[in-house]
Order: structure tokens, then sequence, then C-alpha cells
């Protein structure tokens, strides 16, 4: 850098400090003072390799407890895109000066945000196969056992992203949907899908783990449910001119963001359930007690993001081969 520039540099760098009313050359002293970043520190890699702890000596369970984690940092990466789309690109920098601020949302942006979420959700379905190629079946038979009643049923960001997509009407029990429309979002709440799912139909009492899992995160869904309620996704995408709704691009990468989510990813999911969880005799018993088989399959709870994007014929076939056919051919 030569002298010019250096003049330059500072010239910038005592206006910014000014103008919060502070003394450049002091910063200028601590800067000469600091140490150099390293990667150690800045990615903080002490501290994230002391969080994979296992409850058995089951050397796989390091496996299954690695990857949980890797599903949940990619699940973060997604709440993360989904702020940015429902903020209408708002950036507020360290120094609380907001950047990038749109009074309307960029359909470009939304479109690039939508693609990333589309890449980390490919990502999970691909190396999904960690999972069900990836332990012995034995190990997972018996690890699993020190870890009831837990289940990823109760990853709370996963339930924050379909709360983030969609309006809640959509996640309600598929034969309740139509009857709820309108009613309360708390009362469609109580009838969201997964709690049908770990609640015994006939007595209408609910699985531990959905008990527990509603008592340490249901105020949080509940606020994070009315939050959402007028800039989920899919309001977002009402929310554009008419000519950026009938953007193909962007129909594109929603209806591809609906399949990896409400379609590919379980799949996948369930098939680990299948190599793990069923044995000829009679199958085994999931950690959160659901019916699995009739649970995880994406065809029975039909759940779908954006409906309106989606023929009656795509939705009538939904999670059977005939959408996934069609669509990736
Ligand atoms: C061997 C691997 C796995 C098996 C056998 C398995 C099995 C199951 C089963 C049986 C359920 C139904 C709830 C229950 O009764 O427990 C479930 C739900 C769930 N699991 Fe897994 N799972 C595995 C790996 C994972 C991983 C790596 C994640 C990543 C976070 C995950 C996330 C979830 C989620 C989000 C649900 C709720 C799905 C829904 O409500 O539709 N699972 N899992």
């Amino acid at each position: 850098m030569n002298k010019d520039q250096l003049c330059e540099n500072l010239e910038k760098l005592n206006e910014k400090y000014q103008s919060m009313g502070q003394d450049a050359s002091s910063y200028l002293d601590g800067l000469l003072l600091s140490n150099y970043t390293n990667y150690w520190d800045y990615i903080n890699v002490d501290t994230l390799l002391t969080l994979q702890k296992t409850k058995t000596d089951f050397p796989d369970e390091l496996i299954f407890v690695m990857y949980h984690q890797i599903t949940e940092l990619y699940f973060k990466l997604c709440l993360h895109e989904i702020e940015q789309v429902a903020g209408n690109g708002k950036i507020v920098t360290n120094s609380g000066e907001d950047r990038g601020w749109n009074e309307e949302l960029n359909p470009d942006y939304f479109i690039a945000r939508m693609e990333r979420m589309v890449r980390y959700f490919e990502a999970l379905t691909k190396s999904f196969e960690i999972m069900v190629q990836g332990m012995e079946k034995e190990q997972f038979q018996r690890f699993r056992m020190a870890l009831l009643p837990a289940s990823g049923f109760q990853s709370a960001q996963y339930r924050l992203i379909e709360f983030s997509s969609t309006p809640i009407t959509n996640l309600v029990q598929k034969d309740k949907r139509e009857a709820l429309q309108n009613a309360s979002l708390e009362e469609q709440y109580e009838k969201v899908y997964w709690k049908q799912g770990a609640t015994e139909l006939e007595t209408g009492k609910k699985t531990l783990t959905l008990e527990q899992f509603e008592r340490k995160y249901q105020p949080e869904f509940i606020s994070r449910i009315k939050r959402f309620e007028n800039c989920n996704l899919w309001r977002k995408y009402q929310e554009l001119q008419k000519a950026d709704q009938e953007n193909e691009k962007l129909i594109e990468v929603l209806r591809n963001f609906d399949l990896q989510v409400n379609v590919f990813w379980p799949l996948v999911h369930y098939k680990s359930a299948v190599r793990y969880l069923h044995s000829k005799e009679s199958d085994i018993e999931a950690t959160g007690g659901t019916n699995w088989q009739k649970y995880l399959p994406p065809r029975f709870q039909k759940r779908i993001f954006f409906p309106d994007l989606w023929s009656e014929e795509e939705k009538e076939e939904w999670g059977k081969g005939w959408v996934m056919e069609q669509i990736v051919g």
C-alpha cells in the first residue's frame, strides 16, 4: 500500500469513528496492541470439539451424535436465510448500521436465498447415507436404549423451519386442515401434525417425548408462529408484484424447496428407520414412541409448504413415485 492510499484509508477511518462520536486514534492504538486473528479462535474449533459427548462406549454412537449436530448446523443456516427473506434483505452490521434494507423484497434476492436452502437440504439428503450405511446395526440397536425417550422428533429447529416457511394451516394434521382453516393460530397449533403423530389415538395420551418437547419449546413455537404469520416464505411470495410471482425460476425453486424438505429428506430419513428398526418378526419401537411406519413416510402426512404451486394430481400423489419422476426425471 502506498502512502496516498494509506492516508485515504486513515481519512475514511477517521470519518467512520467521528460519525459515532469516537476517537479513531484510540482505536488505532488498540489495533497496534491486539493479536492477529487465527483460525482456531475465529472458528471456535476448541469449543466446537468439546460438544461431541456420547452416553455409551459404543464407538458408532459418536457418528450418530455428530451427524445430528451437522444436521442442526444446516438447519441453523436455513433459518438464517429465512430471516433475511422475512426482513426483505435487511442486514444489521456490528456497528448497528442497517445495510441493504429494502422496502420490498427483491425477487432475485429471494431466489438466491431459496437456492441456498435447497443446496443445504440437498447436502443433507445426500449425506444421510452416513446414517443409513454408516453405523453397525447391532451397535445402534444397543446404544439407542441409553437415549430413551429422546428422538430427532424433538429437533426444535426442524419445527422452526416449518413454522417460518408456510402458514400454520398447512401444518395442521391432514384430516383437520380444512375445518380449522379459520381457527386461531393457537387452536391450529394444537392440531399440528406432529402432535397427533406422538399421541395415542384411543386414549389421547401424549408420549413422554412429546410432553417434554412441548414443555421446553411451546412458548417459543407459539411466538414464532405469530411472528411469521405475515412474513413466512409463502406470504413473502404472495406479497410480490404479480409479474414477479409469475417468475418461473422463483416458482421452480420454491417447489424444489418444498420437495427437499417435505419429500426427499423425509424419505431418506425414513430409509434409516427401516434399516435400523425394521425386522421380519416385528418392527422395533422408536425412541420417540410414534408409530413410525405410518408417521414417517411423506405420503401419509402430506405436508406441503406451498400447495398453490402444485396441481391437484401432484398433491394427490405427494411423496409417491410419480411426483419424483416428474420433477427429477
Ligand atoms: C439411524 C438414524 C435415525 C433413525 C433410525 C431415526 C428414527 C426416527 C424415528 C423413528 C422418528 C419418529 C419419531 C419417534 O418415534 O422417535 C424420527 C423422527 C425425526 N427424526 Fe430421526 N432418525 C434417525 C436420524 C435422524 C437424524 C440424523 C436427524 C437429524 C436431526 C433426525 C431428525 C428427525 C426429525 C426432525 C424427526 C421428526 C420428523 C417428523 O416429525 O416428521 N433423525 N426419527
